[in-house]
């Protein structure tokens, strides 16, 4: 019998990553065929037309003008105050704002889901998030003695918000638990591309505002890690102003990431923050947060932080990195424009892409599907319900017919 040395809760943890077995399969053909024959749509960060990354030519000025010591020296526990501050403004804007705000600095949007799930849900018990969603949400519930639940996310015709399940999945589970954790990834969700709409995210909070008249505890997890994939400021960070006025038993967190919005993927920074109605539940916030910063990380990479300030201080950088970000969003936009018009052309049904880095096709054997279409040297990521491709990473002369060539996978296989 295989002995264990791991403790028991531990035991049997392998991390499965369907994207890097399909990057893995990608490489071998690359080797075999050459990389111009070879459509890669399994990366997750932007790549130009040439698959090189893409850095922000802002963020790289401010990175090489920084001192050593900016990088090398420890950051406060919870993050520096002034980036912090510059969190509360990136999040509440400069218009007046009736409630309360925390934040700490994480190790980007992962490190914030993390402290949420293993400080706002209770130990064996479920926290609800969408049927199509990042697997990692899973990991950390499994790492943190949690169990991940799914509502579905889209109607039976894929156009719209399911609130009828949404609202049967919350009221199930809070019958049976005092307190729920939900995680909503909007805007450009990954991996469909969607994103509430300002009246959905209103009938979202108008739900989980009449579940609280009950008094149990409902802590709503907004992971914003493409919100600058999802349009400009004005429409994509729109739908925070919904989050005033909460009763007390609902506490507002959002994760913040500035992998993809400053291309810092490799820094390892982002921010967990917390809007409530409270100054007592705000407290309780930074103080729990900061206890596990200190047992998970410590402190969080401070010349990301430094680099941050830096840009949202200076005007004229920050309207440097405002320009930066729309090139990129529509270096995105434009390849998923290719997809999305394709497959409308060939009848391939998608779910409805908002935008951000990935599309999402259901299947009904997704695996089968991409193995189909590994024969055609594209490779793309087989989730549960469908297959992601990355718009973030496939150059437009390449996502041009791979909508056409998923159609006849499928085809070939019914
Ligand atoms: C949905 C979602 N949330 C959060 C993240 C967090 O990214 P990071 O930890 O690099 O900030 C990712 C990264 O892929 C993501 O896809």
């Amino acid at each position: 019998m295989a002995m264990n040395m791991a403790a028991t809760h531990a035991v049997n943890r392998k991390l499965f990553d369907p994207i890097f077995e399909a990057n893995a399969a990608c490489k071998a053909a690359i080797a075999k065929f050459g990389a111009e024959k070879v459509t890669n749509a399994t990366i997750g960060t932007v790549l130009d037309e040439d698959g090189k990354l893409e850095v922000l030519p802002t963020v790289e000025k401010v990175f090489r003008e920084m001192a050593m010591a900016d990088f090398m020296s420890y950051a406060p526990i919870s993050g520096r105050a002034d980036f912090i501050e510059g969190v509360r403004c990136q999040i509440l804007g400069d218009k007046d704002f009736e409630g309360y705000f925390g934040a700490v600095a994480t190790s980007g949007g992962t490190g914030a889901i993390h402290h949420a799930v293993a400080n706002y849900a209770e130990r064996g018990e479920k926290v609800l998030t969408s049927d199509w969603f990042w697997g990692t949400y899973n990991v950390i519930c499994n790492e943190t003695g949690k169990k991940l639940e799914t509502f579905k996310l889209f109607d039976d015709d894929y156009k719209f918000f399911n609130f009828e399940n949404f609202t049967a999945k919350v009221e199930e589970i809070l019958a049976v638990q005092k307190s729920l954790l939900i995680i909503i990834n909007s805007p450009a969700h990954n991996p469909t591309g969607y994103s509430l709409s300002n009246s959905e995210w209103e009938k979202v909070l108008e739900i989980l505002n009449s579940c609280a008249k009950g008094g149990k505890k409902i802590n709503l997890l907004v992971d914003i890690a493409y919100i600058d994939f999802a349009g400009d400021k004005e429409t994509a960070w729109g739908f925070i102003e919904k989050f005033k006025n909460l009763p007390k038993n609902l506490l507002v967190l959002i994760s913040l990431s500035m992998s993809k919005s400053y291309t810092l993927y490799g820094q390892r920074c982002g921010a967990l923050a917390a809007i409530s109605s409270s100054a007592e539940i705000i407290e309780e916030f930074n103080d729990t947060n900061k206890y596990s910063s200190r047992a998970v990380w410590s402190n969080i990479n401070h010349g990301a932080q430094i680099l941050f300030t830096r840009i949202n201080n200076d005007s004229i950088l920050s309207k440097n990195l405002t320009a930066d970000q729309k090139f990129l969003r529509e270096h995105v936009n434009r390849r998923a424009e290719v997809f999305v018009n394709e497959a409308a052309s060939c009848g391939l049904k998608i779910v409805p892409y908002k935008g951000g880095f990935f599309i999402a096709v259901p299947a009904e054997n997704p695996a089968a599907v991409c193995k189909k279409l590994q024969e055609d040297l594209i490779f793309a990521v087989p989730l549960k319900l469908g297959i992601r491709v990355a718009a973030c990473s496939t150059p437009l002369k390449k996502i041009s017919g791979v909508a056409e060539k998923i159609k006849s996978a499928m085809d070939s296989l019914k």
